[in-house]
């Protein structure tokens, strides 16, 4: 592990707004970015592909372990077919959520994730990467929401996508994922002890990055 390279670590619930408060640091500081979250989608879009049982500890594991997506000019492709919007469907969603708890899988994709740590600095975003993968991150972030603003949230984000959504079901399906994201035995999704606790329920995007940076001067970084 690179670990003289700074990683700041923003960890949160689905839909607390992470991905963009981290891909704005991250461009902002010039720092490269990591999705975590994306990987468990390709890992869970690939099993659903191939007709693997998600609860298969074995098989998921393997599938991780043969993950090799290719990221080109902003999109992701998985054996030759650019699954950039497919992968962010509700339905692959919850199936991350669920290959997500099993051992072999969360074990194949760690040094995927630590590879990503490269100068000049890196933004990691997903629910465990304060605890876990870079458990020496110079500053991290606990990114949190009230259930129904990340459910408006979500529900906007996938409408501007042209995908289409129900807001009942959204939300219904959001509490599902935390409650298995939350007490899940492996790399459960809950704030590391030195993280910085942040509710953007009432921040705009850019009032939450600002907060962050204000953070990051603070350490002299
Ligand atoms: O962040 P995103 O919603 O794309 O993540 C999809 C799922 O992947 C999450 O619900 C979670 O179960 C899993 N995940 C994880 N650890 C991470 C990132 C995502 O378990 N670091």
């Amino acid at each position: 592990m690179t670990v003289d390279v700074d990683v700041i670590a923003i960890d949160g619930p689905t839909a607390s707004g992470k991905g963009t408060v981290a891909s704005l640091l991250a461009q902002q500081l010039g720092f490269h970015y990591l999705d975590s979250g994306a990987l468990y989608r390709l890992c869970a879009y690939a099993c659903l592909k191939h007709g693997v049982d998600l609860a298969d500890e074995k098989d998921c594991g393997a599938t991780a372990s043969s993950l090799a997506p290719v990221f080109k000019e902003g999109r992701i492709f998985l054996e030759g077919e650019d699954v950039t919007e497919a992968i962010r469907q509700e339905a692959v969603g919850i199936a991350a959520s669920k290959v997500a708890m099993l051992p072999a899988v969360r074990a194949a994709l760690l040094g995927v994730q630590r590879a990503a740590r490269k100068a000049p600095g890196l933004v990691a975003d997903g629910r465990d990467m304060a605890s876990v993968v870079f458990p020496d991150a110079k500053l991290k972030v606990f990114l949190t929401a009230s259930a129904s603003s990340r459910a408006q949230r979500r529900y906007k984000q996938l409408i501007d996508k042209g995908i289409s959504a129900n807001l009942r079901d959204l939300t219904r399906d959001l509490a599902q994922r935390d409650e298995r994201d939350r007490k899940r035995a492996e790399a459960p999704c809950i704030p590391a002890p030195d993280a910085h606790m942040l509710d953007s329920s009432g921040l705009t995007v850019d009032e939450t990055v600002a907060t962050v940076l204000a953070w990051w001067k603070r350490l002299g970084a």
